[in-house]
C-alpha cells in the first residue's frame, strides 16, 4: 500500500459558527480560530477541515453559499483567512476547506439571473422543470422536509432543491457549470489550501428524466434517493475534476457520500481510477434509525456496528482509503449517542477515542469531543436553530398531529444542534466562547466539562486523545496494518487485531456499563506490552482472560 500523508494525519474538524468568538457578536469567527491554533497544536492534530466560512445568508449555516470567493463578514474578511493559513502553515497544519458544490445559494449570482427569464444564460446552471398536472414536477421529499422543488412566480416553473428552498441544485450536466466550479476550485488550491471536503458530492449526477421515487402509503413526498445518490455520471464528474483540478496539486480529498457502498468507495477511492483520497461513509450513522429515517428512534445493536465496520475495514483495505468518524457537525455527540454521558462520560469517551483511532482510516475529531462535550437538551423549540429540525417539528408537530414530547426526545436524541452548541473553553459566562449573547445557548455543563479543566487534568479525556494521535504518529501499524474482528457474537465487547511486518495489535473495548470477561485469542496472540488503556491496569500481562470494568479500553502488543 502506498504511504501518503493523508494516510497518516489526525483530521480536526471547525464549525467556525461555534468555535471561538474574537469580536463579542456572538458568533465565531477566524480570527477566534486563529487565538486557538496553539491549542490544536497541543492536541497533536495536523489538519484542519474548516466548515464552510464562504459568503452566506446562512440559510443552513454557511451551506448555502452566495458567492465561493467571498469570506461571510460575521466570520472577518480575506485578510483575516490569509492570515489564518500562514498561521497554520507556520505550525504545520494543513487547511481543508468545504466545498459545497451540489448546490449554491438563492442569493449566488447565478441563480438571481437563472431565475430572471426562460432564456437567461444562466438558466440552465440549475435544474428547472415545468409542473406536471398542477402539481411539482415529481414526488422527492427534500432532506428538510416538504417537497424538493420550488414554484417560481417569474417564470412559472419549479427549481430543484434537494436540500432547503435558498439551495438550489446546480445542474452538472451542464459543461459550463462544471468549467466554473473547477475554475473557482483551482483559484482556493492556488491561494494554498490543501484539499476539500466535498459536501454531499455524491448527489451531483441526476437519473435523465428524474423519476418519481416509489410511493409510500400515507406520504406526499417520498425518498428520492435511488435517483441522484451515485447517479449515473458521478464517477465521469469526479474524474473529470480530478484531472482538470485536483491531480495537479498534492492535496487530500474526502468526499461526503450518503448512500455509498463498500462497494461504491472502491470506485471512488481506489487511487487507480483517479477520483477522490477518501470517503466520509453514512451506514455506520444510520444503525440506530427505524425505516422512517434518522428521526425514527432504534437502540444500537452492537453486534450491528461490529458487522458494519468490519466490513467496510475488511472490504477497503488494499484498494482504497475511508475516514473514521463517530460525529460531526450534522450528528449527535458521540459520548451521547455511543457511550454514556453521565456516570461514565469520561470513561466511555475514551473507550470510544481508541475504538476509532486503532482502526484503519484517517480519523476526524470533531471540535469538543476531545473533551467529552455531550448532548444538549433545550426546553423550548425556540432555543433551536437548525433548519432540519425546525422543518422537521412544523411538520410533525404544527402541521402534523404528532405529541411534542416524541418530536422533542428524537431532537434531543438526533438533533444537529447537540453538536453545535458553543466549544466550552472553560468555566466564565457562555463558557469562554464569547464575550457577548452567543448566537446559539451554551450547554449549562459547561462549568464541569470545558477545555481549561480538561488541559489541566492529566487524566482528562483531552489528554488521552493527545496520546492516541502520538501513537498514530510512532507506530505505523496502526495507520497500515490488517484488521480482523474477534469474537464477533459478543454483544457487548467489540474487539479487534491488526498486523503488520510481523507485528500485532489487540484492541479490547467494552461498549456497556457491566464487568465482563474477555477471552483471550490464545493462539492468535501473545501480548507482550500494553499500549494504552483508560483504567489502571495490573502490571503482569493477561493469559486467558480479561475482565474489563465498566467502557473499559486496552490496547496491547504482542506476537
Ligand atoms: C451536508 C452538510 O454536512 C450539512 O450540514 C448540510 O446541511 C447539507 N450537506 C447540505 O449542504
Amino acid at each position: 500500500m502506498k504511504k501518503t500523508w493523508w494516510k497518516e494525519s489526525v483530521v480536526y474538524q471547525i464549525y467556525p459558527r461555534s468555535f471561538n468568538d474574537s469580536n463579542g457578536d456572538g458568533i465565531g469567527d477566524l480570527r477566534g480560530i486563529i487565538e486557538k491554533l496553539d491549542y490544536l497544536k497541543t492536541l497533536g492534530i495536523n489538519v484542519i477541515w474548516l466548515s464552510p466560512v464562504y459568503q452566506s445568508p446562512n440559510d443552513d449555516n454557511g451551506y448555502d453559499i452566495s458567492d465561493y470567493q467571498a469570506i461571510m463578514a460575521e466570520f472577518g474578511t480575506m485578510v483575516d483567512w490569509e492570515e489564518l493559513l500562514a498561521e497554520m502553515h507556520k505550525r504545520e497544519m494543513k487547511l481543508i476547506m468545504d466545498l459545497v458544490v451540489n448546490h449554491t445559494s438563492d442569493e449566488h449570482a447565478w441563480f438571481v439571473e437563472s431565475r430572471k427569464s426562460k432564456d437567461n444564460r444562466y438558466r440552465d446552471y440549475y435544474i428547472w422543470r415545468p409542473g406536471k398536472d398542477g402539481k411539482e414536477p415529481n414526488n422527492w421529499e427534500s432532506s428538510f422536509s416538504g417537497s424538493a422543488w420550488q414554484y417560481d412566480e417569474a417564470t412559472g416553473e419549479y427549481f430543484l432543491h434537494l436540500f432547503s428552498k435558498k439551495q438550489p441544485d446546480l445542474n452538472w450536466e451542464n459543461e459550463k457549470v462544471r468549467e466554473e466550479i473547477y475554475n473557482m476550485m483551482t483559484w482556493w488550491l492556488d491561494k494554498g489550501i490543501d484539499g476539500f471536503r466535498m459536501d454531499v458530492i455524491n448527489f451531483i449526477s441526476k437519473v435523465p428524466g428524474l423519476p418519481d421515487g416509489d410511493p409510500v402509503p400515507g406520504k406526499k413526498y417520498v425518498s428520492g434517493h435511488k435517483y441522484y445518490m451515485n447517479g449515473p455520471r458521478i464517477h465521469e464528474f469526479l474524474h473529470e475534476m480530478n484531472q482538470e483540478v485536483l491531480s495537479k496539486y498534492d492535496i487530500m480529498t474526502v468526499g461526503e457520500m450518503p448512500g455509498a457502498t463498500v462497494e461504491q468507495a472502491k470506485l471512488y477511492t481506489d487511487p487507480e481510477r483517479k477520483e477522490l483520497n477518501m470517503v466520509f461513509t453514512f451506514e455506520h450513522m444510520d444503525l440506530d434509525s427505524g425505516p422512517n429515517g434518522k428521526w425514527d428512534l432504534r437502540p444500537l445493536k452492537l453486534i450491528d456496528l461490529k458487522e458494519n465496520i468490519t466490513k467496510w475495514q475488511t472490504g477497503l483495505h488494499g484498494v482504497g482509503w475511508n475516514s473514521l468518524y463517530l460525529n460531526n457537525h450534522d450528528q449527535p455527540r458521540l459520548v451521547s449517542r455511543f457511550g454514556n454521558d453521565k456516570e461514565y462520560r469520561v470513561e466511555s469517551a475514551k473507550m470510544l477515542a481508541t475504538f476509532l483511532h486503532m482502526l484503519q482510516g484517517t480519523p476526524y475529531i470533531y471540535q469538543g469531543e476531545e473533551i467529552g462535550m455531550t448532548n444538549v437538551r433545550f426546553d423550548s423549540i425556540d432555543d433551536y436553530k437548525d433548519i432540519e429540525i425546525l422543518n422537521m417539528y412544523k411538520e410533525k408537530v404544527i402541521e402534523g398531529n404528532e405529541p411534542v414530547e416524541k418530536v422533542m426526545e428524537s431532537i434531543y436524541v438526533k438533533g444537529r444542534d447537540n453538536a453545535r452548541t458553543p466549544m466550552q473553553w472553560n468555566d466564565s459566562e457562555h463558557a469562554g466562547f464569547t464575550t457577548g449573547k452567543p448566537w446559539i445557548k451554551v450547554n449549562p455543563n459547561y462549568k464541569e466539562i470545558n477545555a481549561e479543566q480538561a488541559m489541566a487534568d492529566g487524566n482528562s479525556i483531552y489528554h488521552y486523545y493527545r496520546k492516541l494521535i502520538q501513537l498514530r504518529k510512532n507506530h505505523p501499524i496502526i495507520v497500515y496494518g490488517d484488521y480482523k474482528l474477534l469474537d464477533k457474537e459478543n454483544e457487548q465487547i467489540f474487539a479487534y487485531l491488526r498486523s503488520y511486518n510481523g507485528e500485532r495489535l489487540l484492541v479490547v473495548n467494552n461498549f456497556t456499563a457491566d464487568t465482563v470477561e474477555f477471552r483471550m485469542p490464545v493462539g492468535e496472540f501473545t501480548p507482550t506490552s500494553l499500549l494504552i488503556s483508560n483504567y489502571e491496569v495490573e502490571a503482569n500481562l493477561p493469559s486467558e482472560t480479561l475482565t474489563l470494568r465498566p467502557y473499559e479500553t486496552r490496547v496491547y502488543f504482542g506476537k
